[in-house]
């Protein structure tokens, strides 16, 4: 039996990533802010210890990982937060929340999965960054910056815990159609727009997601570190194919 934690859990991209680590025959700590979430993940899964903890608080932090007596395999730094807005009118305090979850609170998490991974001899951790923390979304606020900062962090770590047996990696999710995005795709216009745009002609799922996530902690990938695999159905690099010819 494989033991995991997967932060935000709570959320349809988490939710996802948890199901699956299940039916791939993980235990997994489910831990998010939102106990409704959780609890029903639990009850419908097998397997799942649901842990409200807020990802900021190091205390509340240090319960989800004493759940398990076994050796940690899997970490998922999934918790996110979104707070959109032009950079001139941005509160400051929308800034630093994102900051706080996106970027400190992962820091948080991972080194507290890298204290316990090295002391039982490895383990993996996959950090959820963003296609924004690649190129720049108008009006997503400190979203794009904390999200290239968990990339940056994702690449340190790796160095750095590397000799310990611990990999860490990143997965940058493009337009998926869940979660957090959610309210954007139920508009058909920006639904059709925004297809349009991805060379693979369909918006991502959460599956896709979660199935990169379990392939980069899994035994096929055991000696990949320090990448952020892009999950976008091509949409990073069509920049120059957007642009008017004539
Ligand atoms: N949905 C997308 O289009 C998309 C695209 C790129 C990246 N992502 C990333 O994927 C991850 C999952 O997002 P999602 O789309 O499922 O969004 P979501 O809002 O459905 O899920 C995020 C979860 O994180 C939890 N959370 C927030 N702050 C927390 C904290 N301090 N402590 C513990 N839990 C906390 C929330 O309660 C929520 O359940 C996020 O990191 C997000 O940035 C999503």
């Amino acid at each position: 039996m494989k033991h995991a934690i997967v932060t935000g859990a709570g959320g349809d991209i988490g939710a996802c990533i948890t199901e699956l680590a299940v039916s791939r025959g993980y235990r997994v700590v489910a831990v998010d802010v939102r106990p409704n979430q959780i609890d029903a993940l639990a009850y419908r899964l097998d397997g799942v210890v649901p842990i409200v903890a807020d990802i900021t608080d190091p205390d509340s932090v240090k319960k989800a990982f004493d759940v398990f007596d076994s050796p940690l395999d899997l970490l998922v730094n999934n918790a996110g937060l979104v707070r959109f807005g032009p950079l001139e009118s941005l509160a400051v305090k929308d800034f630093q929340d994102v900051v706080n979850v996106n970027l400190v609170g992962s820091f948080i998490v991972a080194r507290e999965a890298a204290v316990r991974m090295k002391a039982t001899g490895g383990g993996a951790i996959v950090n959820v960054t963003s296609m924004g923390g690649i190129h720049p979304a108008p009006g997503g606020g400190a979203y794009g910056a904390s999200k290239a900062g968990l990339a940056q962090m994702t690449e340190l770590m790796s160095v750095e815990w590397g000799p310990y047996g611990i990999r860490v990696n990143a997965v940058a999710p493009g337009f998926i159609d869940a979660g957090m995005s959610a309210p954007f795709f139920k508009d058909e216009a920006v639904r059709e727009k925004r297809t349009g745009g991805v060379p693979l002609g369909r918006l991502g799922t959460a599956a896709d997601v979660a199935q990169t996530v379990l392939y980069l902690g899994s035994e096929e990938a055991t000696y990949i570190t320090g990448q952020e695999i892009v999950i976008d159905g091509g949409v990073i690099n069509s920049v120059l194919a957007q642009l008017p010819r004539d």
